[in-house]
């Protein structure tokens, strides 16, 4: 199960800094306004901002595991955003008050003796407490970072320190050298080494194909957005979901989502993507067979059928019996 196995809360935390690190990216520094500790996280974790009723986003938590007493989160003003870029670089400013949930980690850090992390633009965050934690236990990694230009590309200062264990391609010096480079890292299968990667989602393409090879459970990847996942011939246009805790049993049809027929009978469900990719909305599986249609489980988690991402994800069976 990929649920956190620590506490997530629900605060108002307080923006103490907020720097400049890149072109169009900034890092924001959130404390409790009364100087609580946060609760503990992993490398890899994630929090909620939640910005209006209808407005929440999910950034990767990038300052250090050791710090209780803030958390730091890195944005990048995305052209296409849907509002919540736009809305961290308007409106959140050094003593605004912002509503957080979390953490969570759905994409954590198998211990390893070896890394290899890949990092496309703004990816970079989460590779961050990554790094920390390699550099803790004493593995040998390496890190390929890609960008447009240096002065787009955040953090490269805080990564000198660690010489040539980083590479970094800057798209306007070099044209496609990192296609090229990380091509040429992940060509042979490296042993007792794990491939962790976020990035735009050709990117993502990229480093799903170029491990191919690799042996099963190497890659780990983080999608800012969700991959298309094509319904399976045999699906069912309608199912039941028995909700365990709440003793009741709906039926959900083809046009709507578990997560909205949970919803519709006033039961308390939590969710803020919506596409499958935040893992906000996950529930375990008492019985039945998930149609996993989302882009936070593992193929390996899938299988395993343990717990399903109610805002996109189906049934296979007749009955899904979950703990709702
Ligand atoms: Fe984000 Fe379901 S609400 S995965």
């Amino acid at each position: 199960m990929s649920s956190a196995a620590y506490r997530e809360v629900e605060v108002d935390l307080e923006v103490r800094r907020r720097e400049q690190s890149a072109d169009g990216v900034v890092t924001l520094t959130l404390a409790d306004p009364a100087g609580a500790d946060l609760p503990e996280w992993t490398p890899g974790a994630h929090i909620d901002l939640v910005m209006t009723p209808s407005l929440t986003r999910q950034y990767s938590l990038c300052g250090s595991t050791a710090s209780r007493s803030e958390w730091r989160v890195g944005i990048l003003l995305d052209p296409n955003s849907r509002g919540g870029s736009q809305f961290v670089h308007d409106k959140l400013q050094e003593g605004t008050t912002i509503r957080v949930r979390g953490p969570r980690n759905h994409f954590p850090l198998a211990n390893s003796p070896r890394y290899q992390f890949v990092a496309g633009g703004i990816g970079i965050t989460p590779m961050l407490p990554m790094i920390e934690a390699a550099e803790a236990t004493g593995a040998d990694w390496r890190l390929i970072y890609g960008g447009s230009a240096r002065s787009s590309m955040a953090y490269l200062e805080a990564l000198e320190r660690f010489g040539d264990r980083v590479t970094i391609c800057a798209r306007d010096e070099e044209g496609d050298g990192f296609r090229t480079k990380l091509a040429a890292v992940l060509a042979a299968p490296q042993e007792n080494t794990l491939v962790y990667c976020c990035g735009p989602e050709g990117l993502l393409d990229a480093v799903e194909k170029g491990c191919q090879a690799w042996p099963d459970g190497s890659l780990h990847l983080e999608r800012f957005s969700a991959k298309t996942v094509e319904a399976p011939s045999d699906a069912l246009d309608t199912f039941e979901v028995e909700c365990q805790r709440s003793g009741i049993t709906l039926t959900v049809p083809l046009d709507k989502t578990i997560y909205d027929v949970a919803e519709g009978a006033g039961l308390d469900v939590l969710g803020s993507c919506m596409e499958g990719v935040c893992g906000t909305c996950e529930c375990e599986i008492i019985s039945g067979d998930g149609d996993h249609r989302d882009s936070v489980l593992t193929d390996s988690e899938k299988a395993a059928n343990q717990t399903i991402m109610i805002c996109v994800s189906r049934s296979r069976s007749e009955r899904l019996v979950l703990d709702l």
